[in-house]
């Protein structure tokens, strides 16, 4: 089944008829694959893990899966006749979205753009940059837009390092930087509900994991607490990956950043689980996330474990913990956050 977008892309594929193209930002289905029956070759790029597992078993000598920010170095000047994007859910990744697409169009390629209208799709036009032409309007079906717009000129050399941002944050034992890619969960400042979390870190020691971590903020703030713990860092989203290794890297501190879909990557027994976990898929707010991620913890955490996250009151954390492990405390709250606690 093809998402909207993918669906409105399919509708105009004679675009790419012939061509080579790059897919960047692409969903969960496989619009890449049938998109070959028009396209001479396809590369996708996804930015969400869970995008490139269901896709990479696909990949032939003409569909290429990559996950990360960019593709790999050794494909860093590669140049395509179209690129495609999805338009973004963090509408500030999108001229960064588009920069990367400049950067791989041959001189007279284009860009096509797709998203839904409650995506905020139509104010691609005024995100554009200078090295586009003014974007058209090519069709508009399935609560979706696609616009199309010709490179005009080349693009300057995209320079990961000029989207990143950074802010300070205190901890008992001193400031440290956190780092943030565009599109990164609370890029420019901390999250209330972190902060509270935060505020009422438990004594930690032997493995944690800090699931979903985003910036890496609690990973940081913990490993500036006790530099002996061994830190696992996991998230789904490419920008959250780079944002927490220059995180830590920035501040000194070491730990293990890898790509996980929920706990479908991550072996083994922890010692803490910490998290501020997530609670959408895409656009929708859904509570299997948090039902899945309370389930799997129970499983994961060691005899003597302990689990401690921070949720949004409204979620419905309590039954879901209560099935899952039994009773829980709550070691502060607020009018909007609670933080939910456990031992094994
Ligand atoms: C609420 S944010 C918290 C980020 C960070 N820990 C903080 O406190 O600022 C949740 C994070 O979970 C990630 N996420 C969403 N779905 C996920 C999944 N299925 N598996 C792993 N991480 C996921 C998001 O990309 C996001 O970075």
């Amino acid at each position: 089944m093809l998402s909207n977008p993918s669906q409105v892309i399919l509708r105009n594929s004679e675009f790419v008829e012939n061509e080579d193209v790059l897919i960047i930002n692409y969903e969960s289905d496989t619009l890449a694959q049938q998109l070959l029956e028009s396209a001479n070759s396809v590369t996708a790029l996804a930015l969400d893990f869970n995008h490139h597992l269901a896709l990479s078993p696909l990949a032939s000598d003409k569909l290429d899966c990559y996950f990360g920010h960019q593709l790999p170095q050794q494909l860093s000047n590669k140049q395509f006749d179209t690129v495609i994007i999805y338009f973004p859910k963090a509408k500030a990744l999108a001229p960064y979205l588009l920069h990367l697409a400049a950067q791989h169009l041959n001189g007279d390629g284009q860009v096509i753009v797709v998203g839904e209208n409650k995506g905020g799709i139509k104010s691609l036009p005024k995100l554009m940059p200078s090295f586009f032409a003014k974007p058209l309007k090519r069709d508009n079906a399935r609560h979706c837009i696609l616009y199309s717009a010709p490179l005009v000129e080349m693009p300057t050399q995209l320079d990961i390092n000029q989207w990143v941002s950074q802010y300070s944050l205190s901890t008992p034992k001193g400031e440290v930087v956190i780092c943030n890619v565009v599109g990164t969960f609370s890029e420019k400042q901390l999250d209330m509900g972190t902060q509270l979390l935060l505020a009422h870190l438990p004594m930690l020691s032997g493995r944690v994991l800090d699931f979903g971590c985003g910036a890496g903020v609690i990973s940081a703030a913990l490993l500036r607490e006790n530099p002996q713990l061994q830190v696992e860092c996991i998230d789904i989203n490419a920008m959250a990956l780079l944002s927490c290794q220059l995180t830590l890297a920035a501040n000194g501190l070491e730990a293990k950043v890898y790509a996980s879909d929920g706990f479908k990557q991550i072996d083994g027994q922890f010692d803490a689980i910490i998290s501020n976990p997530p609670f959408h898929d895409g656009l929708q707010a859904t509570t299997q996330i948090a039902q899945d991620f309370v389930q799997h913890s129970a499983q994961q955490l060691r005899s003597n474990g302990i689990w401690q996250i921070v949720a949004n009151r409204h979620l419905p954390y309590a039954q879901l913990i209560e099935d899952n492990f039994g009773t829980f405390d709550v070691p502060a709250e607020n009018n909007k956050y609670k933080l939910y606690a456990c031992h094994k």
